[in-house]
């Protein structure tokens, strides 16, 4: 079968996707995965670094590149450069998505910071920003799809972390923003179930991506080597990759996932479990 013919049988064959943070990472991942499949994509990502974290976020060339792999296989595909903090731009670059593509069947919420650092040097600007982007970005996201998807259902897909379910150190901020998530996740599904808006969370354990801030290697081998066990897999693998989370990604956005509401779907190699 050529890509085309694969992607009119695929599992998400003719929807339509928003996803933020598509640059690179993890959300590029799932823009090749879902366009394999069959999907449309609108892609957003700030496409700028951010004073207050210690690696640098992606590029536009970087979101390009997504959109240019995605195309690849057949997808229609919309890219803006916009920020998830900003709800009105994002709503705007959304509507216009939509506009473009015909309709919205689902959203991927994976844009995403993080910053590092023992509870007495986490500052009000750390706190600020993670929680801006991870947990109010996220809520922009839903809701800016939200519009589109009351009248006919669909799927909204929140990314949250191993981070989200457990009390990973080091990291307050993010751990507190990633468990926000799952609080607006699980009520939102009640609000929205009796619309056939189906709303879960996914938890990955950790992925190699562009998101390493240096400092927490260190952090943890000469200022608290006792918290090491909390971050080690059950499974034996040291991370997990991209294409295990897309994967859970596609089943969540796909009908196959249709009664699946409410959940929290953990791809996390056991972490949690320990
Ligand atoms: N990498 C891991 O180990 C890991 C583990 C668990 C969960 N996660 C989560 O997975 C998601 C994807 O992260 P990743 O690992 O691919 O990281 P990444 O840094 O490689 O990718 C994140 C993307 O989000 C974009 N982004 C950041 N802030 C944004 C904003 N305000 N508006 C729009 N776009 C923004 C970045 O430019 C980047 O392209 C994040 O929510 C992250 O918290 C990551």
């Amino acid at each position: 079968m050529s890509g085309n013919e694969s992607r009119a049988h695929g599992r998400v064959a003719g929807k339509k996707i928003l996803i933020t943070g598509a640059a690179r990472g993890m959300g590029r991942s799932h823009a090749v995965r879902l366009a394999e499949e069959g999907a449309d994509l609108i892609l957003a990502d700030v496409c700028e670094s951010m004073p207050e974290l210690e690696y640098p976020l992606a590029t536009p060339e970087d979101l390009n590149e997504t959109a240019r792999l995605a195309e690849k296989h057949g997808a229609r595909v919309v890219t803006n450069v916009v920020d998830v903090r900003d709800a009105a731009e994002l709503a705007k670059a959304v509507n216009d998505g939509v506009a473009e593509l015909g309709g919205l069947d689902a959203a991927v919420a994976n844009a995403g910071v993080l910053t590092v650092g023992t509870w007495d040097k986490t500052t009000p600007e750390q706190w600020r920003t993670v929680v801006d982007v991870n947990l109010i970005g996220t809520w922009n996201t839903c809701s800016a799809a939200l519009p589109h998807l009351v009248e006919r259902g669909g799927s909204l897909v929140n990314i949250s972390s191993a981070a989200g379910l457990k009390g990973t150190p080091l990291h307050l901020p993010y751990t507190a923003s990633k468990h926000g998530v799952v609080g607006l996740s699980r009520a939102l599904a009640n609000e929205l179930a009796a619309q056939n808006v189906r709303v879960n969370t996914v938890h990955p354990t950790g992925v190699e991506t562009g998101m390493q801030p240096a400092s927490l290697h260190g952090l943890l081998a000469d200022q608290r080597p006792d918290l090491v066990p909390i971050f080690l897999n059950a499974l034996p693998a040291v991370m997990a990759e991209p294409i295990d989370i897309s994967n859970a990604v596609l089943f969540l956005v796909s009908d196959e996932s249709r009664f699946v509401t409410g959940l929290e779907l953990k791809v996390d190699a056991g972490v949690t479990i320990r």
